[in-house]
This record gives structure tokens, sequence and C-alpha cells, in this order.
């Protein structure tokens, strides 16, 4: 029987837009939870909401950019009714803190990651009258009793947060600031996620954190008894058809336990997203990667070795502080050598109170970051064909997840490698099922196939 208790919601009406990586997208769920727990309801609807919270990402300066222009545009739902709450949450509540209440006067509330918890009192707090702030940040925090509300999910594939934070200081990096110290989740909380997710039909996991081969579960005595390749085979092991993958790596920490665990679990996707930021060592230091471009590669030719089908994405900055014309050509060789599946590219910005904010220079000019990122972008865009190209005439087993956007009459789903392949729908056949199919034409984008008959 479910004792009532006092909430302090009282169906008030919450919605949430969120900016910004997967991280991100699992926090708004978690704060869902928190305040539906409270009597809050949620809606999809911003015309009917009491409370609007904006879930923010501080990670290149357009990202905020976004965000104020964002909240321009709230003004007017303010003005149409008073008693609206605006709430901004996560990274760029953390960077600016007070600041966004002096910047911005229709923000009635501030919280930063780990304060999700107070998000109810925060809100009684701006009802009252007040402004409600808490930018605390936490060195145990992980919501792990915590159940998401799963929101824009497509019921077959499901993320899961094993650890927040980082510590790694990458110098152009702004997510130590905002995210805080690296912390692990207790694996019980994760694996009976990972089994309530199967149970309620969804068929592949990501497990998600900044840096998840750090992940590490210390007991009592404080030594560690769960690694991240301990944890994989753990999640691997609820069902065989459930996939398990996981974002993001740092190459610095993927170790051959690893592979070996990737390479002995047919449900552990052979996809690997390792973002190598840059294929020049020089810049790789001054970024304080703590790896070189040989090591990288080195670990390049383990993955291969173990597994030979497996995809590699990555991300790349370009016109980072220094970065000569010699450097950017050791990112394009990289490319081309490692032959990325996907990747997503970036032009360098400078963020404050990072590193490279009090150490190093901007000093590559706006108009040749844009050059060097569009060089970087045509080349990807060739990997890509070529890759999708080298599929062509092999057969994959695909969990399909609904309908292709274009057609009723046409399944889409992706491969273990997580590329989408689109192929002709077919009698008993629809999301969370497995299908065998063979790839026959593709785009840069794009898999088309037909159902192989068994
Ligand atoms: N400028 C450009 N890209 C950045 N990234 C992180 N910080 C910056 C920055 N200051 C990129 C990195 C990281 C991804 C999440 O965002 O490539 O892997
Ligand atoms: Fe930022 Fe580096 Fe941590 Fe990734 S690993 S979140 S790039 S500091």
């Amino acid at each position: 029987m479910k004792i009532a208790r006092a909430t302090t919601g009282g169906g008030e009406k919450l919605y949430i837009e969120t900016y910004g990586c997967q991280m991100n997208v699992g926090d708004t769920e978690i704060i869902v939870s928190i305040m539906q727990d409270e009597g809050y309801e949620y809606t999809r609807n911003i015309d009917e909401a009491d409370i609007i919270l904006v879930n923010t990402c501080s990670i290149r300066d357009n990202a905020e950019q976004r965000i104020w222009g964002r909240l321009k545009e709230f003004q007017r739902y303010k003005r149409a009714k008073r008693s609206l709450v605006v709430g901004i949450v996560g990274c760029m509540a953390e960077r600016l803190k007070e600041q966004l209440l002096e910047k911005e006067p229709i923000v009635d509330i501030v919280a930063g990651p780990d304060s999700y918890r107070d998000m109810p009192k925060l809100v009684q707090a701006a009802r009252a009258g007040g402004k409600g702030i808490n930018v605390a940040l936490s060195q145990e925090e992980t919501y792990g009793d915590i159940r998401p509300v799963r929101l824009d999910s497509n019921g077959v594939s499901a993320f899961i947060s094993i650890m927040r934070g980082c510590i790694n200081m990458c110098s152009y990096c702004v997510v130590p600031y905002t995210r805080g110290i690296e912390r692990s989740r207790n694996p019980e909380t994760i694996l009976r996620e990972a089994r309530e997710c199967y149970e309620a039909g969804y068929r592949e996991i990501t497990l998600l954190g900044q840096n998840v081969n750090s992940y590490r579960w210390k007991n009592e005595q404080g030594e560690v008894c769960v690694d991240f390749p301990r944890l994989m085979e753990m999640v691997a092991a609820v069902a065989p058809d459930l996939r398990v993958r996981f974002a993001t790596s740092h190459p610095k920490d993927l170790s051959d336990r690893l592979i070996e665990v990737m390479a002995a679990h047919d449900n552990i996707c052979k996809a690997i997203h390792l973002p190598a930021q840059s294929g020049s060592t020089r810049m790789l230091q001054i970024m304080n990667r703590k790896y070189t471009r040989e090591w990288y590669l080195g670990r390049i030719a383990a993955i291969r070795a173990a597994m030979p089908d497996c995809a590699i994405t990555t991300d790349l900055i370009a016109g980072f502080c220094t970065e000569t014309l010699e450097d950017h050509a050791d990112t394009l060789s990289l490319m081309r050598e490692v032959g990325y599946e996907s990747a997503f590219m970036f032009k360098f910005s400078m963020r404050p109170n990072t590193y490279a904010a009090r150490h190093l220079a901007d000093d590559v000019s706006e108009e040749e970051k844009t050059r060097r990122l569009t060089e970087i972008i045509n080349l990807q865009n060739e990997l890509s064909i070529e890759s999708n190209r080298r599929d062509v005439g092999k057969t994959f087993e695909v969990l399909i997840e609904g309908h292709s956007k274009r057609s009723e009459a046409q399944l889409c789903g992706r491969t273990s490698q997580n590329k989408m392949v689109v192929f002709d729908a077919a009698e008993g056949l629809g999301a969370g099922n497995y299908a065998k199919v063979v790839i026959t034409d593709c785009s840069s984008a794009t898999l088309f196939g037909k159902l192989v008959k068994e």
C-alpha cells in the first residue's frame, strides 16, 4: 500500500527544455522524477507551464548564447502568467551562479547539477517571492536511488548514468568546473535500473559518464571491487538479448581488459566512442590529454586486433590554442589512418576559468578555425561514406527502433556498430525485435537493406 504524504507541488505543471549532452538528458529525467514525487505534473506544453526549467550546457560559447536567447523569449510567458517560475539548471547555472539572477531578472531559480534533490524547495522559495539558488557541488551525489522518468525514449534504448563529474582537467574543458569531481554510482542501483529497463521492454542500454573507463566502486574497506570492465560484464549478464553500449571513454584509460570483455560478449555492442581531440602529439600535450598520437593509434590497433568489426567514432577540436597548419594536418592524417565511422567536430571555444583561459592565447583566428573545421568535416563525410560502402553486401543483426521517418512501410534500427539501417517492414516485426538484414545500399548517414529470410 502506498502511504499518502504531504507534497508541495499540488499539481502545478512543470515544463523542461534540455540542451547539451546525454548526461543532461538523463539529469532532466531525474529532475522530473523528483518533482513528480513532490506532486508536480510534467507537461510538454510550455503554454500551460507553471514552472519552466532550462537544463543548460556550457561546453562552448554558442551553447550558452542559445540559452540567453531562449531566456529572452520566456519574457512573454512571464508577462502572460505573473506567477510563472523560471529556473536555470545544469552547467550554465553552476558556472555563472548569482550572475544569472543579476543579468536576467526573469530567472527565479539557479540550480547546479548536484542540487536537484533540492528543486522542490527552490521552487517554494521562488513561490514565496524570493529567489532559489543552490550551486553547491557534491563529492558523493549520484542520484543512485532515483528512478528516472524516461521522457523522449523510443521504448527500445535507454541511457543509464553510472558516474558523474570529471577530474581529467583537459585544458580546454569547462566540465570539471561545472559538474565537479568524478564519482561512481553504486553498481547494485545500476543493475537494478538495467533489469527494470529490460522488464519494461527496453533492449539496449547505454552506460553513461564523462569518462566511463575510470568507473570504480569501492567496498567498505576502500578496495576497488567493481571496475568498468566488471560492470560491463554484470550488465551484459542481465539478459542475452539486452544490448549494452557505453559513452564516453578517455583513450588514456581504455584498458586491454575492457577490450577483452567487449570481444567476449555478443551483446556488448562493437562500437567505441574514443575522442582523440587532435592528431598532433604537441597539441595533445597542451590539451593535457595524457597520451600521444602513437599511443592513441596503439589503442586503435588493440581494438581492431580483438574486434575487427568494431566501429570507432571520435570527437575533434579545430583551432585550439597555438595549433599550426602542421598540427591540423596531423589531425587530418589521424582521421585517415583510423578511418572513423563518424565524428563530432567542433571549433575551439575559449571557456572562462579553464587552464587555457588562464594560461594560453586563443590565437587561431575565427576564419581559420572555420576553414580547418570545414576540412575536417569534409574529410569525415568521405570516411563515413567509405565506411558505409564497406558494409554493402554484409549481413547485420539490427535492433528495430520503429518505423522509419519517411514511411510506415519501412522499419529502422541499429547495428551493433550503431549504424542506422532502413529496410522494408514485415509481418510480426516491430520495435524491440531483432532482425537479420543484408545491406544493399547506403548514403553517408544511413544503410539500406532487406530482411534475410531464415
Ligand atoms: N571548445 C570546443 N570543443 C570542446 N569540447 C570540450 N570543450 C570544448 C571547447 N572549449 C568538445 C570535446 C569534447 C566534446 C564533448 O566537446 O571534443 O570531447
Ligand atoms: Fe572535459 Fe576532458 Fe573531462 Fe571530457 S575528459 S569532460 S573533455 S575534462
